[in-house]
């Protein structure tokens, strides 16, 4: 059985649920304390041992890029004032992993923005991270999670949580085999944003995903879907008819920061979270409680 050693990112939305912030910054570029989104989420494939990452952009995003390379300027900088902790932070993600892009050329859906992946993935699986879903894997990373399914089972694997069924119109929803009782299940089939009254299950796709390189041939024929967009759900479907597919519930905290509150609660956490600054958050949620 392969490895998994790729991941793919995609970022080439227009981040229109965070306007107007995304009118000039790219929403992964949205700050949790201290740090781009994104990059939480190339951490996570770092420490889930992948080697290769690929974000998909598209021409507008190019500061994500800037991230991710060096600043000999700003190193030079920092190391004439003799700012060595600094340094190491904005040296460590590049001495890590090497980041490489491709760009989506028009914003057709998901799918369309995975089909992008294909030289970067060749014959290979292959990890997506979606960068809407922010994981504290418990007791380690989402991805993984996902990659150690992927190893029992050589087949596609779905990251999920289970969501209230007032929500599942916002997510790809799977409906597990009979008898499944297991957090790893054999699916029988997927479906994108059902509406709440015929939703099969409300076991949600939550942004993680371990795919075969045989979902490229479904994508390339792959027809518009929910909201008019070429949907990575649908082709799972169809993929399901090759090979299996599985779902395994992820274990640990998902923040969805693609939302307004999602993003606020991740702030507060992973503030608090932090040993420079938890007493300070503390201290700041206090005083609003007494007010
Ligand atoms: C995408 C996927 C959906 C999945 C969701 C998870 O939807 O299409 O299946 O459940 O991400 O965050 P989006 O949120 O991009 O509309």
């Amino acid at each position: 059985m392969k490895k998994v050693r790729k991941a793919v990112i995609p970022a080439a939305g227009f981040g229109t649920r965070f306007l107007p912030f995304t009118k000039a910054v790219p929403k992964e570029m949205l700050p949790l304390v201290d740090t781009p989104t994104i990059e939480y989420i190339v951490q996570e494939a770092i420490e889930s041992g992948i080697e290769e990452v690929l974000i998909i952009l598209n021409t507008e995003k190019e500061c994500i890029k800037t991230h991710f390379g060096n600043n000999p300027v700003l190193e030079k900088f920092l190391q004439s004032k003799n700012k060595l902790e600094d340094l190491e932070l904005i040296r460590k993600l590049p001495n890590q992993i090497k980041v490489q892009y491709c760009y989506q050329q028009k914003q057709l859906g998901l799918g369309h923005a995975v089909l992008c992946a294909e030289e970067f993935v060749g014959n290979e699986p292959f990890a997506l991270l979606l960068g809407d879903d922010v994981y504290v894997g418990d007791p380690y990373p989402a991805t993984q999670q996902l990659i150690e399914a992927y190893q029992k089972t050589g087949c596609t694997v779905l990251g999920t949580l289970e969501v209230p069924y007032e929500d599942v119109s916002k997510y790809g929803i799977c409906i597990p085999g009979e008898n499944s009782t297991s957090s790893l299940l054999l699916l029988e089939s997927v479906v994108e944003k059902p509406k709440q009254e015929v939703a099969p299950s409300n076991l949600a796709i939550g942004g993680r995903y371990i795919l075969t390189p045989a979902i490229f041939q479904f994508l390339k024929t792959q027809n518009k879907g929910t909201g008019g967009e070429i949907q990575l759900t649908d082709s799972i479907l169809r993929l399901m008819s090759k090979e299996h597919v599985y779902s395994l519930a992820i274990a640990g905290k998902r923040y969805d920061i693609g939302s307004k509150k999602g993003f606020l609660e991740a702030t507060v956490d992973f503030a608090l979270a932090r040993e420079d600054l938890s007493s300070d958050m503390q201290n700041i949620i206090n005083q609003r409680y007494k007010k």
